[in-house]
């Protein structure tokens, strides 16, 4: 009998670059930089907890219902999260993956967002308003890497490291360890994360 080798267990992630992307990417940057001047609750929580930049992650949770262009954002999302529930096999029973919030990232020069994970979600993901060059990658931590006690290194990294254009669309599944380093570019980087749950 041969040898061989199956990889059993692989961790997926989605990746789409969405048709006609730029037309909506100027409405959401507009949407975004209005939302981080206006939305003072906001900017508090971020000088607060030492963001660099704005999120509205603890100040809005509507803006899908707020906004036009967060709405057509909010129903790409759920195409792509349906094909992703899919491809993962998910059981759902008549379910499927829906939005329950959805935030804007405004990441300017030194910027980072340290490694976490998103809680209460079965899918987490981000989409690229602005990618500019320079602009952080996504870097996303092997789940295993918590089990590996006395594992040898590897000649690979237990760290994969992404670069995401303006008008990518990326989903994982919610407790996945990922972070976001340094941003070096000397724009912002403007992205809008989200969780799902089954609904
Ligand atoms: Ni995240």
């Amino acid at each position: 009998m041969k040898n061989h080798i199956e990889r059993l267990f692989p961790t997926q992630i989605y990746r789409a670059e969405i048709p006609g992307a730029a037309a909506l990417n100027l409405e959401l940057e507009d949407a975004s930089m209005a939302l981080s001047q206006r939305d003072a609750k906001g900017r508090r929580w971020c000088e607060k907890h030492g963001y660099a930049g704005y999120t509205s992650y603890a100040s809005i949770n509507d803006l899908a219902r707020r906004s036009k262009p967060f709405a057509r954002l909010e129903k790409i999302i759920h195409a792509h999260a349906g094909q992703f529930a899919k491809s993962l096999q998910w059981e759902l029973r008549g379910g499927k993956p829906l939005c329950d919030s959805l935030w804007v990232n405004v990441l300017p020069q030194g910027g980072s967002h340290t490694s976490h994970i998103h809680t209460n979600a079965v899918l987490s993901g981000t989409y690229y308003v602005t990618a500019p060059q320079g602009a952080s990658p996504i870097v996303f931590e092997d789940p295993r890497h918590g089990l590996m006690m006395a594992a040898p290194p590897r000649k690979t990294s237990v760290y994969e490291s992404r670069s995401p254009k303006a008008g990518t669309l990326m989903l994982w599944e919610s407790w996945l360890r990922h972070e976001v380093p340094m941003n070096r570019a000397k724009e912002d980087r403007i992205s809008i994360s989200f969780n799902c749950v089954i609904g």
